[in-house]
Parts: C-alpha cells; sequence; structure tokens
C-alpha cells in the first residue's frame, strides 16, 4: 500500500516540545521553549488594537471576495512605510515592491522561489546559528545553504570580526540572510559600528542582502529596530525583505506578513512583484484576507495606531523587565556564571548558555523545558515561576 510505506516524520524540535510539555503533568511545569510572547498571566493575548479592528472589520467589510494575488497595494504601501519608515528613498521613487504574505516563513519561501527562479545556483548564506527553520525553508525551495560565522559563545555576542571576515569572501552571485533584530535563537544583535560594516561589505562584494525582520518593535522599538537595515540600504541598491506581524501584533495564527523587493527603479520593482505574483499564483494563488485587514486597519486608523504602540511598548518592557529579573535572581542565588548578558541581548530569546545536559536535567528533574542549545524564551517567564526557575537553573549549574 502507497501510505503504509511512508515513515513518520520526526517532530519539529520546537513544536515537539510545546507538545511535549502540554503533556506534562507535573503542576510546577514552565514552558521556555515556545516561541510566541506571553503575559504575566501565561497567555499570549489577542491585542486590544487587533480586537478593535475586529470590531470595526465585522461591521464594515462587505465581501469575502479574493484579494489580489499580491494582496491589496494599500497594505503593500502602509507596510512598506511601517518596515523602512516614511522618509526611505525607495518609497519616493516607487522602486520598493510589496507582496502580502501567509506570515514571515510564508515571505521567506516566496523569496526563496523567486531566488531559486532569478538567481540560479546563488548560495544563500545565513548566520550560524540561526532559526531552524530557515535552512528548510531555502532548502525546500532548492536554493544551496551554507552558513556564516555569526555567534561567539565566550562573549556571548555576536563575532563581528568573524562575520565580516565570512561575509567579505561571499561571491557577488549568493545571497545572504541577515536577521534585522532579535536574532532567533541567541538574542544577541549586530551594534551599529557592525551593521555599518555589513553595509560597506554589502556594497563592495555585491551581494544580494536577504532581510528576515520578523521581530520589528521587539528590540528597542519600531524605529530603532530598523537602524541596521536602513544602514545597509544606504550603500546598497537591491535587497528583499520578509516581514511579520506574528510577533509584534500577535497575529500568529491569522498568518500575515510580506516580501519587499527593493529595486534601484520603479520598473525593475514592478517586474520583480510581477514575477512574485506567478509564484505566489502557483502555491496558494491569493493570500488570506483577515488578518492583513486589521493588521491594514491598526497602521492606518491614528486611535488604533496609537493603541497598537502602547500595546508593544508594554510587550517589549515585559521582555526587557524578564531579563532583568532573571539576571538579578540568578546572581543572588549563583556566582558560578556571570548571566549579565542576557540584558543585553534583545527580543524574546536568549541564548542562556546552559548545556545540554544542563537543559536535559532542567526537563527531565524540574519540569522547566528550553530548546536544546539553551535557548529560552525570556517571556515565557512568569511571576509566580521565575524563583523556582532561578532556583533550579542555579542548581542545574553544578551538575
Ligand atoms: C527569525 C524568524 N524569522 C521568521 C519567522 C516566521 O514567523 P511567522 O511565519 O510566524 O511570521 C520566525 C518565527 O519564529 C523567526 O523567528
Amino acid at each position: 500500500m502507497f501510505f503504509s510505506g511512508i515513515e513518520q516524520a520526526p517532530a519539529d524540535p520546537i513544536l515537539g516540545l510545546t507538545e511535549a510539555f502540554r503533556k506534562d503533568p507535573r503542576p510546577d511545569k514552565v514552558n521556555l521553549g515556545v516561541g510566541v510572547f506571553m503575559d504575566e498571566k501565561g497567555t499570549t493575548p489577542v491585542l486590544e488594537c487587533v480586537k478593535r479592528a475586529e470590531r470595526l472589520l465585522w461591521e464594515t467589510e462587505k465581501t469575502k471576495g479574493y484579494t489580489p494575488i499580491s494582496g491589496p497595494a494599500e497594505y503593500g504601501d502602509v507596510v512598506a512605510r511601517l518596515v523602512f519608515g516614511p522618509d526611505f528613498h525607495g518609497l519616493a521613487m516607487n522602486s520598493v515592491a510589496a507582496a502580502q504574505s501567509p506570515g514571515g516563513t510564508g515571505a521567506l519561501r516566496i523569496g526563496a522561489e523567486f531566488l531559486k527562479a532569478f538567481r540560479q545556483g546563488g548560495t544563500v548564506w545565513m548566520p550560524d546559528p540561526t532559526w531552524d527553520n530557515h535552512k528548510n525553508v531555502f532548502g525546500a525551495a532548492g536554493c544551496p545553504v551554507r552558513t556564516y560565522s555569526y555567534y561567539n559563545p565566550s562573549t556571548r555576542g555576536v563575532d563581528v570580526e568573524a562575520m565580516c571576515a565570512a561575509l567579505e569572501k561571499i561571491p557577488a552571485g549568493d545571497v545572504v540572510l541577515l536577521h534585522v533584530c532579535c536574532h532567533n535563537p541567541t538574542g544577541a544583535d549586530i551594534d551599529a559600528a557592525g551593521w555599518a560594516r555589513v553595509a560597506e561589505i554589502a556594497a563592495r562584494a555585491g551581494w544580494l542582502p536577504f532581510f528576515d525582520f520578523a521581530y520589528q518593535g521587539f528590540g528597542d522599538g519600531l524605529e530603532e529596530d530598523r537602524a541596521g537595515l536602513l544602514a545597509v540600504l544606504q550603500k546598497v541598491p537591491e535587497a528583499l525583505v520578509a516581514s511579520s506581524f506574528s510577533k509584534n501584533m500577535g497575529l500568529y495564527g491569522e498568518r500575515v506578513g510580506a516580501l519587499m523587493v527593493v529595486a534601484e527603479s520603479a520598473k525593475a520593482a514592478n517586474a520583480a512583484l510581477s514575477q512574485i505574483k506567478r509564484i505566489i499564483r502557483v502555491i496558494y494563488s491569493n493570500p488570506p484576507k483577515h488578518g492583513a485587514a486589521l493588521a491594514r486597519m491598526v497602521l492606518e486608523d491614528a486611535d488604533l495606531r496609537a493603541l497598537w504602540l502602547q500595546e508593544l511598548e508594554s510587550m517589549r518592557q515585559r521582555i526587557a523587565g524578564n531579563r532583568q529579573l532573571l539576571v538579578h535572581g540568578l546572581a543572588r542565588r549563583s556566582s558560578e556564571m556571570d548571566f549579565s548578558f542576557i540584558v543585553r541581548q534583545k527580543g524574546m530569546f536568549s541564548f542562556s548558555g546552559l548545556s545540554d545536559a544542563q537543559v536535559d536535567f532542567l526537563r527531565e528533574q524540574k519540569a522547566i523545558y528550553m530548546v536544546k542549545g539553551g535557548r529560552i524564551n525570556v517571556a515565557g517567564l512568569l511571576p509566580e515561576s521565575l524563583g523556582y526557575v532561578c532556583d533550579s537553573i542555579a542548581e542545574s549549574l553544578k551538575i
């Protein structure tokens, strides 16, 4: 039989962990493995600005008819202004094209298909380490994938020297994937001086930057977080950008994102978009409507936008506050390891520096779940679990 001959696929490492967490009967279990924001009650809430937009949409939406293949032009415009900032020169030149996508993953995958078709044989270089799914997404599209040096475990930061040395050697026909902010999984971001060097190398070496911007607003703020992107685009005329509203608007399951092309002319941007539409047409025909309509409403309506900015700020503050609490909590309990680097990291994730044996100990003995490699979701720490997590991590340091 056809189906009975098919083997079970391995579980996704992160989603599999969530599954194991759900099944764990221990009452004091803590999930630091997931990739979603959690509030102090341990839930991933619908933002109030989104709730209000939903009410408005319910009252005003007249049809569930299909959206255009690349989404409504107004959605593309408002997203491009958010991502690049209203003063970006490409917006005035109409040399930025945007296609709505099913989340950031959808944007990456459409971008990968585009590269496979038009940058044939070009290798896609990604940081080591990177979000697990990056390799799969680009690999599945048939793009050759390699990694460049990024993280230095001894400084717990970006190894700018090693990264720049690697980027220098990447040939002009290749593509370099760059996390704009809140690097997943390390939380270690490139600083302003590092971005200036990346920009200069990109301009000289001629490879195409592909920016993954999945966490705009989760680092230091919407504007601050795009600084690296703009630094490179000051020096380089072309790029691809994948953006997402999963995290910053909490629209995870609605699947809302965009793939953007920065070209050197309006004509080139249009031609690229026309090809992107052909790619979309044969995969899912046109994008899901609801979540993008909400995101557009929040961005276009002054009151909803102001409310969103407040809610985004409070998510950011919760993450930053948790970083402080964790560092202080660990410092009070153990002097074996200096965890102060955790406050320097950005976004939800932190490479905790714990070994795989310590990660296993915490899961098996303490019901504290984190991803192998020691990545923790700082937003997963709750007021009632903080002390227990700090005690347990301190204990794990002795094994
Ligand atoms: C670095 C990075 N890129 C892209 C994504 C894609 O997010 P989504 O498809 O949910 O918008 C994620 C999600 O975790 C991510 O961490």
